[in-house]
């Protein structure tokens, strides 16, 4: 495998890595998507959230978050806000999962209407990713789009789902059914609030950032490989440089396909069964830990078919469970058939046909006749499936 080079082409990842954190500076990019939005990075950066408040007009402001974080940052932030801006409003969320369904978002609609939200108003959605999801499609909605800011407080919510402006619910036969894409005007991306996250659910943010490296660049999935485990002894540095390189890792892919249609829908690597097991599980699982499945049975089906080496396939397993050290057996109610059923259910179904994103290598996509969405027959995999639940079930 080549060097790992991705640091050194990037300066504003050396100010982390240098280990010069200093609290209350962030960096700035853009996401340079369809409708780009700013990203304020850094640890420790309310001031910069209550500066751009300062700078764009509104009427009133919606503070909704979910009542874990408001414990322990959201009361405080909040405060500081309503004390600079006194037409703020809070409403508190569900947490997490629970707020992704079609229930929650008429009543945060309607809520926000009595309310007397007007088209001058903006939401902040402080929390993790099911609170991103959530805010973000109900700015979508109302009066056909309003502004909000998202500040989300988990590393998938930093490293991942705000990147993508994908907003959704989930619907009785499957994650995310129902949504559409919305970009907040800006992005605040604090890793002062990742220390209270529970480490599971950090390692499964970082399962993302090792299927875009196997997806798209050999080179960052070998230094996620060969640095894991420096990265999973957690600290504000770490989680820093860490979350700065898989942001950068997946925006690289964003922006040659923001629509995520055609090249971006590499970023469903794994999701396709990823997705069918968490819906499953009904909230048992973490978004990544079940992708984290996903890949291994993609890796699977990639090899079944000639294109993965057995080495490829075991390099999946080896990062998975021995560097990222997420080592827990394929959960045990869970059947072939069901997985299939759940599927053919997906938003990526187009008929009974089961289409995948395979890799050719890893940091490479198979790509025949320039659709990254392979169907593959029923029967190959099943029994991928087979095989697969067979050797890792306890
Ligand atoms: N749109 C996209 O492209 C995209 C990409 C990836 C994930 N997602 C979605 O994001 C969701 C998962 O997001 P998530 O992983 O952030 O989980 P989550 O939003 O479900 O939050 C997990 C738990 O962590 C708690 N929490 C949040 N921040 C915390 C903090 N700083 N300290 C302590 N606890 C905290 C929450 O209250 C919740 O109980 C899924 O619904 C997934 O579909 C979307």
């Amino acid at each position: 495998m080549q060097n790992y080079a991705y640091i050194e082409s990037n300066l504003e990842s050396n100010i982390y890595f240098n280990n010069n954190l200093v609290p209350g500076k962030g960096i700035e990019f853009s996401t340079e998507l369809d409708i780009p939005s700013p990203y304020y990075f850094g640890y420790k950066i309310e001031n910069i959230l209550l500066k751009n408040l300062e700078k764009i007009e509104f009427d009133k402001l919606f503070f909704l978050t979910e009542e874990s974080v408001f414990n322990i940052y959201g009361e405080s932030l909040y405060k500081k806000i309503k004390n600079k801006f006194p037409n703020t409003f809070l409403n508190i969320l569900l947490s997490g999962e629970q707020n992704k369904y079609f229930k929650n978002l008429e009543e945060l609609c309607e809520q926000l209407i009595e309310q007397n939200i007007s088209k001058k108003s903006v939401l902040i959605g402080f929390g993790g990713g099911g609170v991103g999801n959530l805010v973000g499609l109900t700015a979508g909605l109302i009066y056909r789009g309003i502004r909000f800011i998202e500040i989300p407080t988990t590393f998938t919510g930093q490293t991942d789902s705000t990147l993508s402006n994908k907003q959704a619910v989930n619907g009785k036969r499957g994650k995310n059914h129902f949504g559409l894409y919305h970009s907040p005007i800006f992005i605040i991306g604090d890793t002062y609030y990742l220390h209270t996250e529970p480490k599971n659910a950090r390692r499964a943010g970082i399962i993302e950032g090792i299927k875009n490296g196997l997806i798209s660049n050999e080179n960052f999935f070998t230094y996620l490989y060969e640095n894991l485990a420096f990265y999973n002894a957690e600290n504000a540095f770490k989680n820093n440089d860490l979350a700065l390189k898989i942001i950068q890792s997946k925006l690289e892919i964003l922006r040659k396909d923001p629509s995520e249609k055609h090249y971006g829908i590499i970023l469903e690597y794994g999701h396709t069964f990823g997705h069918a097991l968490e819906w499953l599980m009904k909230g048992k699982i973490l978004h990544g830990d079940a992708v984290s499945f996903g890949m291994r049975i993609a890796a699977e089906l990639s090899n079944e078919i000639g294109l993965l080496s057995k080495e490829e396939v075991i390099l999946h397993y080896d990062i998975i469970e021995n560097k990222l050290g997420y080592k827990d057996p394929f959960p045990a109610e869970i059947t072939s058939d069901m997985l299939l059923e759940a599927m053919i259910n997906d938003n990526k179904k187009t008929g009974r046909e089961l289409r995948f994103v395979l890799l050719e290598k890893i940091g490479k996509c198979y790509n025949p006749e320039g659709d990254y969405l392979v169907t593959i027959d029923l029967n190959i995999v099943k029994k991928v499936l087979d095989n697969y639940i067979l050797k890792n079930r306890i």
